[in-house]
C-alpha cells in the first residue's frame, strides 16, 4: 500500500501574465476543496513575488522551473537558489527536458542544481526522461537509470530528500500519453534504483509528467509506484488542475 502523501505540480512554463496569474490562481484557490495531497505551482521567475503574494495561506506551496548551479557572481540571467528563498519557493525544477535539450544541461549539471536546492533547504523536483527514439531503440531504462545516477552519486545520502518526476520527452505537450502500465513500468526502475541507494527510499515521491490530464490522472495516480504528477498544459486551466488535484488521493 502507497500511504505516501502524492504531490501535483503544476509547470506553467514560459505562460502567464500579472492579469492570467491573479484570475488561474483565484479560481484554483477558491476550487481547492478536501484536498488529500501536496499542491504546488512552478511558474516563471518574473512571477514569483505576485504568486507568493497570492498562495500565501493556502496550501498551494511555490515552485520554481529552474535553480542556478552557482552560489552566486557573474552568470548573466542566472537565478540563485538563494534569491528563490526570498520569494518563499518549496520546490525546483532541475533537468527539465526542455532545458536539457534547449540549454545543453548535462546529468553532471542537474546534479549540482539538486545539490545547491538540497543545501538551502528547497526541495528539487528532478526530472528525467527518454526520448521517442530512445524510447525505440530500447534505451529508456539505460537512459533515465544514468539520469538519476548523477543526482544520487553527488547527493549521497540526501537523496531521500528528493522528488522525481518521469517525463518521457515523447508525451510532454503531445497529447500522447504514456500508459499507466508504461509509466508503471519505469517508475518502478526508478523506485529499485533509488532504493539500492537509500533505505530511505520509500520516502521519495515518483511523479509522471508527460500530457496528464482530468481524463487519465486517476489511473496513472492508481498505479502503485507514482506518487503524484508533473502537470504541464493542464496546470493553466483551473477546473482541469483541480480534477488532477481532486484525482490524487
Ligand atoms: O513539466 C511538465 C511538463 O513537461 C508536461 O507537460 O503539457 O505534457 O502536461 P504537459
Amino acid at each position: 500500500m502507497n500511504n505516501k502523501k502524492k504531490l501535483i505540480a503544476g509547470n506553467w512554463k514560459m505562460n502567464g501574465s500579472l492579469a492570467a496569474n491573479e484570475v488561474l490562481l483565484k479560481a484554483l484557490i477558491a476550487g481547492l476543496d478536501d484536498v488529500a495531497c501536496d499542491v504546488a505551482v512552478a511558474v516563471p521567475a518574473p512571477y514569483l513575488a505576485q504568486v507568493q503574494a497570492l498562495t500565501a495561506g493556502t496550501v498551494v506551496a511555490v515552485a520554481a522551473q529552474d535553480v542556478s548551479r552557482y552560489e552566486s557572481g557573474a552568470y548573466t540571467g542566472e537565478v540563485s537558489v538563494a534569491m528563490l528563498k526570498d520569494f518563499g519557493v518549496r520546490y525546483a525544477l532541475v533537468g527539465h527536458s526542455e532545458r536539457r535539450q534547449y540549454h545543453g544541461e548535462t546529468d553532471v549539471a542537474v546534479a549540482e542544481k539538486a545539490q545547491r536546492a538540497l543545501a538551502a533547504g528547497v526541495t528539487p523536483i528532478v526530472c528525467v526522461g527518454e526520448t521517442l527514439q530512445e524510447r525505440e531503440a530500447g534505451q529508456t531504462e539505460a537512459v533515465v537509470k544514468r539520469q538519476l545516477a548523477a543526482v544520487i552519486h553527488l547527493n549521497g545520502h540526501c537523496i531521500s530528500e528528493i522528488v522525481v518526476a518521469y517525463e518521457p520527452v515523447w508525451a510532454i505537450g503531445t497529447g500522447r500519453t504514456a500508459s499507466p502500465e508504461q509509466a508503471q513500468a519505469v517508475h518502478a526502475v526508478l523506485r529499485a534504483q533509488l532504493s539500492a541507494a537509500s533505505e530511505h527510499a520509500d520516502r521519495i515521491r515518483l511523479l509522471y509528467g508527460g500530457s496528464m490530464n482530468a481524463g487519465n490522472a486517476a489511473q496513472l495516480l492508481a498505479q502503485p509506484d507514482i506518487d503524484g504528477g508533473l502537470v504541464g498544459g493542464a496546470s493553466l486551466k483551473a477546473a482541469d488542475f483541480l480534477q488532477i488535484i481532486a484525482a490524487a488521493r
